[in-house]
């Protein structure tokens, strides 16, 4: 597994070959693996190719032009040119899997602190999921993308998802077609104290 961590890379560029089926049930088992917090295992996956994932594309287009006119994130708009180029990846991907929290509630505003506290346990815990599906498509021979600019389509999608979860983030899964090489990454000095006195 050190090997798919090191080897690991976002692919933004996928041939057109479907995925095997058994491929993707591989990489979703790898997400259900993940620790989670009380062992609550918020995650939900819905798993879109072919015309369904053509549909819930169009949806996100939509929300990515209704976002230049009425933004609902307005000090991200900066970043709604990549959103675009994040669509083009997820339409040439052959899969995505759509990662729901069951449990989400970080919409509403008047949490309490203890439900603030499982909301960003249950947030760390989706992230593991995500993560090990990254690794486990890696060690499959899959490039795999984690998206978050689905935020900028968030109405458009959450009403073509047609779900309870509160969406988190989409996986694009597919045979990459670009090598790209590893993305800078701060020194380790940079990020650790070692403390031992
Ligand atoms: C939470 C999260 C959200 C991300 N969202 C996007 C995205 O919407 N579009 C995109 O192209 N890349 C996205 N990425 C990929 C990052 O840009 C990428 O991980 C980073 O640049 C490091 O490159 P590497 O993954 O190849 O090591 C996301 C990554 C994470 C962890």
């Amino acid at each position: 597994m050190l090997n798919a961590i090191q080897n690991r890379r976002s692919i933004r560029k996928y041939q057109s070959r479907p995925v095997p089926q058994k491929l993707i049930e591989q990489v979703l088992q790898a997400g259900s693996l993940a620790p989670s917090s009380k062992n609550r295992q918020p995650w939900r996956f819905i798993v879109y190719t072919g015309p369904a994932k053509t549909r819930l594309m169009l949806a996100m287009e939509q929300g990515l032009q209704k976002e230049a006119q009425q933004p609902l994130l307005p000090e991200s708009a900066p970043y709604l040119a990549s959103a675009h180029n994040t669509l083009r990846i997820m339409q040439q991907a052959p899969a995505l899997i759509f990662i729901l929290n069951a449990l989400g509630q970080s919409l509403q505003t008047n949490l309490t602190m203890d439900e603030r506290v499982s909301e960003i346990c249950n947030a760390q815990s989706i992230g593991a999921a995500v993560q090990n599906m990254t690794l486990a498509a890696t060690e499959l021979g899959l490039g795999s993308l984690w998206i978050c600019d689905t935020y900028f389509a968030y109405p458009e999608l959450c009403a073509a998802l047609q779900t309870e979860g509160e969406l988190y983030a989409a996986l694009a899964l597919g045979y990459a077609a670009e090598n790209p090489p590893a993305r800078p990454r701060l020194a380790m000095k940079q990020l650790t104290e070692w403390r031992n006195e």
